[in-house]
């Protein structure tokens, strides 16, 4: 079938190179690989039927809220919208929204050239009325917005609590970029995670099917399959825990045994028990997650959650007492 068209803007971002990144963590005390590397098909996949666990609650608790705050949203964000999705337009949340905010314009943003492509030609072909665009960037450095708006406000939207995998001060400096995004009037959506009882995140990032392990583990066999590493994924194991003090998940991938790993012609050491640290994610209360937009000049308009009290939808405007 023809595809539709679409408006491609391409700041050719140029993501750091893997191999870079990876000998740099591995040579940091503690060892870290950071969480974007989780991200190659198999990752993806393996992230999607994450999302589908019976344990990780966030993914149906963000769309049941989204189900139930869509006609608020719509209210606040007003006719002749544009609508930026910050990520990709693969999911259904994106799609819950478009249907009820109905705005002029969608905008999505995204490092991944192809993935985008494909996602906002596919929303462009089911909603014919949308006038669609895509900006291949990386949101997390500063880029030139296109000018695709009209005379109405930008709605910028950020589901999933992805913003519990960066640390504190890229938070910040990720909800900064995204006022000067949507000033001098509009407004950010963001699903943000809850703080509760451990027990419910423990399960959550250790399910019994063992995905999230499978998730984990999966950056080693990345590292062979692109890095030409020499490591056996068997020879580690998933372990993931709340960090009550930092108020965080932590993942790590943890060595079963006395062992050398090579990348790139470089040899690692770990000893039994050494880990390599894979991935943060925070957890916020209300009144923290705030404080935190407060300190970007972000104002918190309306807050919704579940009744179960296990996951937030902010809209947070840029403009002070703004809603509409
Ligand atoms: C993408 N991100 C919000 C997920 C999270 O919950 O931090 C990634 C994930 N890691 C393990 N399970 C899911």
């Amino acid at each position: 079938m023809k595809q539709p068209a679409i408006r491609f803007y391409d700041e050719h971002p140029t993501p750091a190179t893997m191999q870079e990144e990876v000998l740099q963590g591995l040579s940091a005390q503690p060892r870290r690989i950071a969480p974007k590397f989780f991200y190659d098909e198999r990752g993806s996949h393996l992230f999607d039927a994450i999302c589908e666990l019976p344990e990780y609650y966030l993914t149906r608790t963000e769309m049941g809220i989204l189900e139930s705050c869509a006609d608020d949203v719509a209210q606040l964000a007003g006719p002749d919208t544009t609508l930026i999705e910050l990520g990709s337009g693969a999911s259904r949340k994106i799609r819950l929204l478009l249907e009820a905010v109905r705005p002029r314009s969608y905008l999505g943003i995204d490092i991944s050239r192809e993935f985008l492509r494909q996602s906002v030609e596919r929303l462009a072909q089911d909603y014919p009325w949308l006038d669609a665009h895509a900006t291949c960037a990386d949101f997390m450095q500063d880029f030139e917005l296109p000018d695709v708006a009209g005379d109405g406000k930008k709605l910028a939207f950020f589901p999933g609590s992805t913003i519990g995998n960066f640390e504190p001060d890229e938070a910040l400096a990720f909800l900064q970029r995204v006022r000067r995004m949507v000033q001098p009037d509009g407004a950010l959506l963001i699903g943000v995670d809850l703080k509760k009882g451990p027990q419910i995140l423990h399960a959550a990032y250790n399910d019994r099917a063992g995905i999230t392990a499978q998730f984990n583990l999966n950056l080693l066999q990345r590292l062979r399959d692109e890095l030409d590493a020499e490591i056996s994924p068997q020879n580690f194991r998933h372990r993931a825990f709340y960090n009550s003090v930092r108020g965080r998940i932590e993942m790590h991938l943890v060595s079963r045994c006395a062992q050398d790993i090579r990348v790139c012609g470089r040899r690692f050491h770990f000893e039994s028990g050494d880990g390599i640290h894979t991935e943060n994610s925070y957890k916020y209360s209300v009144a923290g997650f705030h404080a935190l937009a407060r300190a970007a000049r972000l104002h918190p308009h309306q807050v919704w959650l579940d009744v179960a009290g296990l996951f937030s939808v902010h809209y947070l405007s840029a403009e002070r007492g703004v809603g509409r």
